[in-house]
């Protein structure tokens, strides 16, 4: 049932560009724009809200942190982003006119189903975005919006995370037409760019050869960073977590921005700093800056993995390794640029001999606080 593949793990990668290309399907109309009354909130009411909580825990919670960029950008609605581990034991300011949409692969989580009961109790809407029909979260909450991934069976999720987005950008999107914050024709391009997505994934998977390669040159490492600004730092928070939970190596995650308030202080002779670089053409200003860090990190010794998208020539003197990805509209980056860092972790976990669909201590649906 793996498919061929050694690994679940290996085998859910491969699985994503149709799996995000299932998770659209059926909800833009002829049009080009979106439907999703199944969502069961009406225009009114999506009118009404005035503010945007997204709760949820881990992976789930770094698709939350790239839906705030989406869900401000097109929709203009203040929104949050909170561990659903932390927003329940807060005091959250929470009215009928705010909405709380939650993220769950499993639809088990304790914690998150814990943050819909306590939103639920201040009279907020609830919006599950979830993976496995019928299980408690989004039967629990007002609304659901179903990621259609198919089951994820290696703990570590992969392909969940990618349909995630796709739901967040669908929310985002949705919310811009009904309150009229975008054109129809703004919208429907951005949806056809999204609908491009599952073969700039597929080109992303034919050219991660030298990403394993690199891998396990790494395998002896102590430590990785990462780095990314905009929505290529949850991307980098992402990749930080699957080295940590698949090769049980130090691995953070940092905002670039951050790196003189302190990180930079760890930058050793040798120490691999994996870098998510902005496109130089939609985030011209951060582009800039973050190769500058890659200059600074460099220059104090770091071996820089640097992934940046096709035709970026401005990193080539400045990448110890150099990882492509398509070119794609900035919002959506992290479709492509997540796919790397998957397959980087798999590889430096299997060539340290790890069990990479069961990591150790871990497990798929963690239904205790
Ligand atoms: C990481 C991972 C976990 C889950 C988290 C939330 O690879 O799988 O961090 O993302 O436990 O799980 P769900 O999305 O099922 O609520």
């Amino acid at each position: 049932e793996k498919g061929g593949y050694d690994h679940f793990m290996l085998k859910e990668i491969a699985e994503q560009p149709r799996a995000v290309a299932d998770t659209l399907l059926g909800r833009v109309g002829a049009d080009g724009l979106l439907t999703l009354d199944e969502m069961r909130l009406s225009d009114q009411e999506l009118r009404d809200i005035n503010k945007i909580i997204v709760v949820a825990c881990g992976t789930s919670y770094h698709a939350g942190l790239i839906a705030k960029y989406a869900i401000e950008h097109w929709a203009g609605i203040p929104c949050e982003v909170e561990l659903a581990s932390e927003f329940r034991y807060r005091d959250p300011i929470l009215t009928r006119d705010t909405l709380v949409v939650v993220i769950s692969q499993s639809g088990e989580t304790m914690d998150t189903l814990m943050a819909v009961r306590h939103a639920r109790e201040q009279r907020s809407r609830v919006l599950a975005i979830c993976n496995v029909n019928g299980s408690t979260i989004p039967r629990e909450s007002d609304a659901v919006l179903y990621t259609h991934a198919g089951p994820e069976v290696a703990v570590a999720s992969t392909k969940a995370f990618l349909t995630q987005l796709v739901a967040c950008y669908l929310v985002a999107l949705y919310f811009a037409q009904v309150r009229g914050t975008k054109f129809g024709d703004e919208i429907s391009q951005i949806i056809a760019e999204l609908a491009e997505t599952p073969s700039r994934i597929e080109e992303v998977l034919e050219t991660m050869e030298p990403v394993r390669e690199l891998a396990r040159s790494l395998a002896d490492e102590r430590c990785v960073l990462f780095l990314g600004r905009h929505v290529g730092f949850p991307v980098a928070l992402e990749g930080a977590l699957k080295l940590k939970e698949l090769a049980y190596m130090h691995a953070e995650g940092f905002a670039a921005g951050e790196l003189k308030h302190g990180p930079i202080a760890l930058i050793d002779e040798g120490l691999p700093v994996v870098v998510v670089v902005p496109s130089p053409l939609g985030q011209r200003v951060t582009h800039e800056k973050i190769v500058s860090n890659i200059q600074e990190i460099r220059a104090r010794g770091a071996k820089t993995i640097v992934i940046a998208e096709e035709g970026d020539s401005t990193v080539e003197p400045y990448a110890d390794a150099l990882i492509r990805v398509p070119a794609v509209p900035t919002l959506l980056q992290p479709l492509v640029a997540t796919v790397p860092l998957q397959v980087f972790a798999c590889e430096l976990a299997t060539a340290k001999g790890h069990d990479v669909d069961q990591p150790r201590n871990l497990a798929k649906s963690v239904t205790v606080e």
